[in-house]
């Protein structure tokens, strides 16, 4: 698996953007690469819904590891533009509601736009939405979700490589400085699960850093808050052309071996 460059990575690293990421990836990073540049390909998400909407496959993979949410109190601490609250409310049931967080208020006006016009009337009233900092979700709220889907602010390096604004002012420290925010918004969802609620951390980043070492870290932290546990649908990824690549705490979805779709990282944890 894929490991953080940790030597001369400061802000003022000698690294390029390739350099480092061909030093993570070895031999693998030209055809990943590539796969990262080919323009996206999203796929029509349906079920229970007034009109498709399109989004990455893996997106939708990912999402559907918390289950059916069904009656279940979901929190979606990062959610616009929305399509995974969209996954996870064709599932909701009688009783169930979902509070679906975002910080910014431009995304939160397209968060709401996209739930309009995808959720039947009776089904978006089952949707609330909030504009709170995920990263102290806690200081407000505790042991108050069935679920919390964890979908956190990344490095994104499939909209880097496609746009050279962005490259080029990249630096290792950006994902450090992304680690350490996503960190602290899993300590604030693990506070918001109820005991024996699920929790899905999220990531479409490629580096370690972001992903598995972000678990680490709290488990280090809050040793016994949780386990993380295998996704509760990863034998149907093969029939979706998506190849899990198992990490040490979650899985990866990457375009050169997965059809396009991806980068995807999720870990499926059991709170309590
Ligand atoms: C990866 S995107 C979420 C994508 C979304 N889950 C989906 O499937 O459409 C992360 C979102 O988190 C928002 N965000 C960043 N910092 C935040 C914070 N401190 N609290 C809440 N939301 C935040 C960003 O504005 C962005 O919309």
């Amino acid at each position: 698996m894929p490991k953080t460059l940790r030597k001369n990575s400061g802000k003022n690293s000698r690294f390029s953007f390739d350099e480092y990421y061909g030093a993570v990836f070895g031999g693998r990073w030209p055809g990943l690469k590539e796969a990262l540049q080919r323009p996206p390909r999203p796929s029509a998400f349906g079920e229970g819904l007034l009109c498709p909407y399109y989004l990455d496959r893996a997106s939708v993979f990912a999402a559907r590891a918390l289950g059916e949410t069904g009656s279940c109190r979901v929190l979606d601490m990062c959610a616009a533009p929305g399509g995974k609250t969209l996954v996870l409310a064709s599932t909701l049931g009688q009783g169930g509601e979902i509070v679906a967080n975002e910080r910014s208020s431009q995304r939160r006006k397209r968060l709401k736009t996209v739930l309009d016009a995808h959720l039947a009337p009776a089904l978006r009233s089952c949707v609330a939405v909030t504009g709170h900092n995920a990263a102290v979700w806690g200081l407000h709220e505790k042991n108050a979700y069935d679920r919390v889907l964890l979908d956190a602010p990344c490095s994104s390096e499939r909209h880097l490589v496609l746009q050279p604004r962005y490259l080029a002012a990249w630096s290792p420290s950006r994902s450090r400085s992304l680690a350490r925010q996503a960190y602290a918004m899993l300590l604030a969802a693990l506070d918001a699960a109820k005991p024996g609620g699920l929790l899905l951390y999220s990531t479409c980043a490629l580096l370690e850093a972001e992903n598995d070492e972000v678990i680490r870290r709290a488990l280090e932290r809050r040793p016994g808050a949780f386990t993380p546990i295998a996704p509760l649908c990863a034998e149907k990824a093969a029939t979706l052309s998506l190849s899990l690549e198992k990490t040490r705490f979650g899985s990866l979805i990457l375009p050169d071996t997965s059809d396009g779709a991806g980068p995807l990282y999720f870990a499926l944890l059991r709170v309590g």
